[in-house]
């Protein structure tokens, strides 16, 4: 039997990142102000061990990712799980505190609660649903990156705030929270290394660990702002790219001068690109793909022209394949003249979006305009003679080409195909 996972594992793991955290978070903090958990907290506790328990028993179901291939047999699973990470989540399982407490006498409150910070083990975890996150919610990568690096941030404040609690648990004041609120005060000021210098180390320990917080704080500073640069540099990749591209162009036609109309046309053709196609060209992104996934993009993304063209209606499989993937697009201005009257025909237009004029040599005359759906351009490929029109955008438009290599091929392979387009070109013809 196969389940579905999915919706599922994803709850779980927003569950366990929530418990994981409070984990984490409480044992170092409890055993530096030396509270151990009572009343509510002592459920929570609970909780906590339950959650990890069912963790580690839904691990021995939950399909693994292995080059490439998501793993479904539970043998497979569970074998992978025991090498990897099986005892590490037991250990942050088991709740050591209560053991402890049942067998120690009560002035053993310090090591009880110390055995809480097994729970620590759980953070490699972190890790692992962050990266299930971002496989499975649909969401900007570097948004969620961000996200992660400061929750990762805050966790690692808290932790070296503890740490300097403990070392200077004589010199602050008497409530823990005020205490504990001066103690990351201060690992903020240290750690950005801004040091107001209004909390001091005294004792030789507390300058050691100044000094190692203080070194940490370099690298920190200097990755907290790498990664925050790179991360915003990333938030929009297209549109960096996209304005990176625009910027070259523009930068080489005002240094070559060009007519200040052609300037204009060509920075509306890319805000066109970018309102329409997010500035993204299908044949770059399609490079380094397989074939496999070329053909199924090509045929999601042709669906338009595909349903659009009375020329494919009832097609079959192996022609519309054959086709898609040889299909180009190719997006033209208003007023740009797609072929001229005269010309050597290489290429068959199709259009997708936008109507175009069929026009005579002086372009006095418009015998008809073509529109979505449409295709013109096939006469000069079957012919063998020059364009007998000069076609014109009227608006945008977005047209796909064949070749003439391609439209060969095409034909030689496709009769019926060949028949449907010679019979519309000889009536053309006659018009
Ligand atoms: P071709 O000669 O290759 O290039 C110009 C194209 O315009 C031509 O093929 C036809 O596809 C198209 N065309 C020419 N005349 C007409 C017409 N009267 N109606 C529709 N399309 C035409």
């Amino acid at each position: 039997m196969k389940i579905n996972f999915g919706a599922f594992r994803l709850i779980w793991y927003i569950g366990m990142l929530i418990t994981a955290t409070y984990a984490v978070v409480d044992a170092p903090f409890r055993l530096v102000v030396n509270i151990s958990p009572q009343g509510w907290t002592l459920c929570l506790d609970h909780v906590v061990t339950i959650m990890f328990f069912l963790d580690i028993a839904f691990h021995f179901f939950f399909p693994v990712h292995v080059e490439g291939r998501w793993i479904t047999d539970t043998k497979t699973i569970s074998k992978k799980y025991r090498q990897e990470s099986l005892y590490i989540d037991l250990i942050a399982a088991i709740p050591f505190d209560l053991i402890l407490a049942a067998i120690l006498p009560e002035h053993f409150t310090q090591l009880i609660l110390a055995s809480r910070m097994l729970r620590l083990m759980k953070i490699p975890r972190l890790w692992h649903y962050k990266k299930y996150f971002e496989y499975s919610l649909k969401l900007n990568f570097a948004i969620f990156r961000l996200i992660f690096f400061l929750y990762m941030l805050g966790l690692i404040a808290h932790w070296i705030a503890c740490g300097w609690y403990y070392i200077t648990i004589d010199t602050f004041p008497d409530n823990y929270l005020v205490r504990y609120f001066n103690s990351l005060y201060w690992c903020i000021t240290t750690l950005t290394t801004v040091g107001y210098g209004d909390i001091t180390p005294v004792t030789t320990i507390q300058q050691a660990y100044t000094m190692v917080v203080m070194l940490l704080g370099v690298g920190v500073y200097g990755y907290v702002i790498g990664n925050i640069a790179s991360i915003m540099g990333n938030l929009d990749i297209a549109k960096s790219v996209h304005q990176e591209k625009v910027e070259k162009i523009n930068d080489f036609m005002v240094s070559n001068h060009l007519p200040q109309d052609v300037q204009r046309r060509v920075k509306d053709y890319f805000s066109y690109l970018w309102d329409t196609r997010k500035g993204y060209d299908e044949a770059s992104v399609f490079a380094d793909l397989p074939e496999s996934f070329k053909i199924e993009f090509s045929l999601f993304l042709n669906k338009d022209i595909l349903e659009r063209v009375p020329l494919f209606k009832g097609a079959s499989n192996a022609f519309i394949k054959d086709v898609v993937m040889c299909l180009q697009s190719s997006l033209y201005l208003p007023g740009d003249a797609v072929c001229r009257f005269g010309e050597i025909g290489d290429k068959m237009y199709f259009v997708n979006k936008g109507t175009v004029e069929v026009k005579n040599m002086e372009e006095t005359l418009t015998y008809t305009t073509l529109q979505s759906g449409d295709f013109f351009g096939e006469v000069a490929l079957l012919m063998s003679t020059p364009r007998n029109a000069t076609i014109r955008a009227k608006d945008y438009c977005e047209l796909y080409y064949l070749d003439k290599h391609d439209f060969d091929r095409v034909l030689e392979r496709y009769p019926e195909f060949k028949k449907e387009i010679e019979k519309q070109a000889k009536d053309r013809l006659h018009q």
